[in-house]
């Protein structure tokens, strides 16, 4: 049994950020330039420039179904024009976070034991979280609403918290997604349980710690009640990922702890969503759903893609 901790040992950790990585610094100069109201071709092309997989990463996504091409896109320059400066910009965030999270910060479990189990586990959550990404994606395209982020990077980094409170505290970490294995419920009631704090809290601390941007703070820190996001432009970019992420569990990754007992339209986000945009209640949800699982392969190379 791992030592307990009181819930101000979790924020006390992600303000010092110990045991977990900072802000890489692509992604600082990213929303420098974001808060300058500087976002443009020129200003972005440079920095992604100079990081090759990070390059790779974007023409992937330029590439890839969301844009719907028909001729490969072969330039840098042109994938930036093409995904366009906004959502970019959270993309550059989402995925360098990621990489982050990746090669640094807390890495003091590696000794243990069971730690094969542990990557295994992780392995799932990197699947969980491309998937909640792709589909997000594909939904906002589906129901056009308009919001000012990346469908991809908020489903990408949704659940950061959980890595966060991981890197914290991995034994007592693991024993609370245990108990939510066990008991087949939520992870974050097992979370409270276990720790005496959640996933969407302790992200939202450190994507606040970070400064990261308003649609991404919201949606790690209320994906799972988009109804207590106050600005209403981040009330349904959050609703969406609640929506995103149930459709994952539901049919595709669930990494093996999130076992949501509702349906879709019982969720909170599903009204927020369908009061400002009709095309939700004319979606042939079964249909979307079963469509997505075609979709299982790419959603591996994006996951793997995420990974490197
Ligand atoms: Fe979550
Ligand atoms: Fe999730």
């Amino acid at each position: 049994m791992s030592k307990k901790h009181p819930p101000e040992f979790y924020f006390e950790q992600v303000s010092t950020l110990t045991n977990l990585p900072t802000l890489p610094a692509i992604a600082t100069e990213v929303l420098q330039i974001v808060r300058q109201d500087r976002l443009s071709v020129n200003q972005m092309y440079p920095l992604i420039e100079k990081d090759p997989p990070l390059a790779m990463k974007v023409l992937k996504i330029a590439n890839s179904a969301y844009y719907g091409l028909k001729e490969k896109v072969e330039s840098l320059r042109h994938a930036i024009v093409i995904i366009g400066m906004q959502e970019l910009s959270h993309l550059v965030i989402g995925f360098s976070v990621i990489k982050a999270f990746r090669d640094g910060g807390g890495d003091h479990h590696k000794q243990w034991k069971n730690y094969k189990e542990h990557t295994d586990r992780w392995r799932q959550f990197w699947e969980h979280s491309s998937a909640c990404a792709h589909i997000a994606e594909l939904l906002n395209r589906k129901l056009r609403i308009s919001i000012s982020s990346s469908p991809y990077s908020l489903g990408l980094l949704h659940d950061i918290g959980k890595l966060t409170l991981y890197k914290i505290d991995p034994g007592n970490y693991f024993d609370a997604l245990e108990l939510a294995h066990i008991e087949q419920c939520d992870v974050a009631l097992a979370e409270e349980e276990v720790l005496g704090v959640n996933h969407a809290q302790v992200g939202m601390w450190l994507a606040q710690k970070w400064q990261l941007p308003e649609a991404i703070v919201n949606a790690v820190g209320f994906h799972h009640h988009p109804s207590k996001v106050e600005d209403e432009q981040f009330r349904v970019s959050t609703s969406l990922i609640q929506l995103a992420d149930i459709v994952t569990n539901l049919r595709l990754y669930q990494f093996g702890t999130e076992f949501f007992k509702t349906i879709p339209p019982e969720e909170e986000g599903w009204g927020i969503i369908s009061s400002t945009y009709s095309g939700l209640e004319s979606l042939d949800f079964e249909y979307f759903v079963m469509n997505i699982e075609e979709d299982i392969v790419l959603v591996r190379e994006l996951a793997q893609m995420i990974e490197a």
